[in-house]
């Protein structure tokens, strides 16, 4: 294992415990990597503590302290991400996150204040999902990555609401696109489509409407792609991207695309790709300015949770991808390994035998 966390286990002794019981250790060890687990809302526990479980039965040693946040904390007492806790949660080496929303408070509260607060805050600029299904009744099968920028375009907050609930009402919602942001991003893009044996990066993106960022996207990935020779390139409009989605998806090998075309286009590769169950994302900072985190796309599900119908092969893959950023990758290939073969069950007994398969 590499020992990334010498220095952080350190940090992690000494990391304030909020007066109102933020953080609670579960366990340590020397030379474990340290992670912040915010289990969450809905269905994020559980298929939380699945994915724990696999890393655990594979033989990783996590150092992981729990993080009660979400909607129902902040039904609690108020807090959403305060300040104080974002500050403990630089000091972990990764975050795994389970899924965050509930019904009772108002969609964005804790989207906005929590999800988007650390992406944002953590600068975790790519938003990396990968989608691979094997080939099966007449479809060829396919195995692409999608890279969402994480930072930028309408998810920032641009904009504001004038004469709000009345019949003048004007509300805008700008999309942000940096020369800094969009580079960092389509550069990472062209690095991983470099590594990969195809060498393919597709863009994604609505140039013949959207003219002021498009145009600044194209330009960008031009002007990388004139860096990566080696690199076969193509661009798709958004739109029609959903049609290859599900008519050609194998056409796709990687993918770079704005934040909001990423989060409605990975759905849909979720979709295509056995489902959203099964699909996993990594919120990176490549930079490793601090933390990186790894969700599951899919949401808190409050309509199934304790119903032990969650599968937590989302969660336990969105470990896996980790595991690759801590520099376990051996044990990462194993973990995918073991989820290839689709397993059926209760969320409990989906984890035990995908641990089972690690373990044996
Ligand atoms: C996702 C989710 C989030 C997003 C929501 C929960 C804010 O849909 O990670 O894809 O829109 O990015
Ligand atoms: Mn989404």
């Amino acid at each position: 294992m590499l020992a990334l966390c010498g220095v952080m286990v350190g940090c992690l002794e000494s990391v304030p415990m909020s007066s109102d019981g933020n953080a609670s250790t579960a366990r340590r060890g020397a030379g474990a990597h340290s992670i912040a687990v915010i289990g969450g809302d809905g269905i994020g526990p559980e298929v939380t503590a699945e994915a724990l479980k696999v890393v655990a039965a594979a033989g990783v040693d996590l150092a992981t302290t729990e993080f009660d946040l979400g909607g129902a904390r902040y039904l609690r007492d108020g807090e959403i991400l305060s300040d104080d806790t974002l500050e403990q949660l630089r000091s972990f080496d990764a975050i795994l996150l389970g899924a965050v929303g509930t019904p009772e408070v108002p969609p964005g509260v804790i989207e906005r204040g929590l999800l988007l607060k650390m992406r944002f805050e953590l600068d975790l600029y790519v938003n990396q999902r990968p989608f691979i299904a094997a080939a099966s009744n007449g479809s060829a099968g396919h195995d692409f990555v999608v890279i969402r920028e994480n930072t930028e375009g309408p998810y920032v907050g641009e904009g504001g609401v004038l004469r709000r609930g009345t019949p003048n009402e004007v509300a805008t919602q700008g999309s942000v696109n940096t020369y800094m942001g969009v580079e960092r991003c389509i550069r990472y893009a062209f690095e991983l489509a470099h590594g990969r044996p195809r060498r393919h990066l597709t863009l994604v993106h609505k140039t013949n409407v959207l003219t002021f960022a498009g145009d600044l996207w194209q330009r960008i990935f031009d002007e990388v792609a004139s860096q990566f020779p080696d690199v076969a390139t193509a661009y798709h409009h958004v739109d029609a991207a959903c049609i290859h989605f599900v008519q050609d998806p194998g056409r796709y090998d990687v993918i770079v695309t704005d934040n909001l075309f990423g989060d409605i286009l990975t759905d849909l590769g979720g979709a295509v790709s056995g489902g959203i169950g099964l699909a996993s994302s990594a919120n990176l900072n490549p930079a490793r300015t601090g933390p990186s985190m790894f969700e599951p796309v899919h949401g808190s599900a409050p309509d199934i949770v304790g119903t032990a119908k969650a599968n937590p092969t989302a969660a336990i893959l969105s470990a896996a991808l980790m595991l690759d950023f801590l520099g376990e990758s051996a044990v990462a290939t194993q973990i995918r390994a073991a989820c290839a073969d689709p397993v059926e069950g209760s969320t409990t007994s989906v984890g035990d035998i995908i641990a089972s398969r690690v373990a044996g």
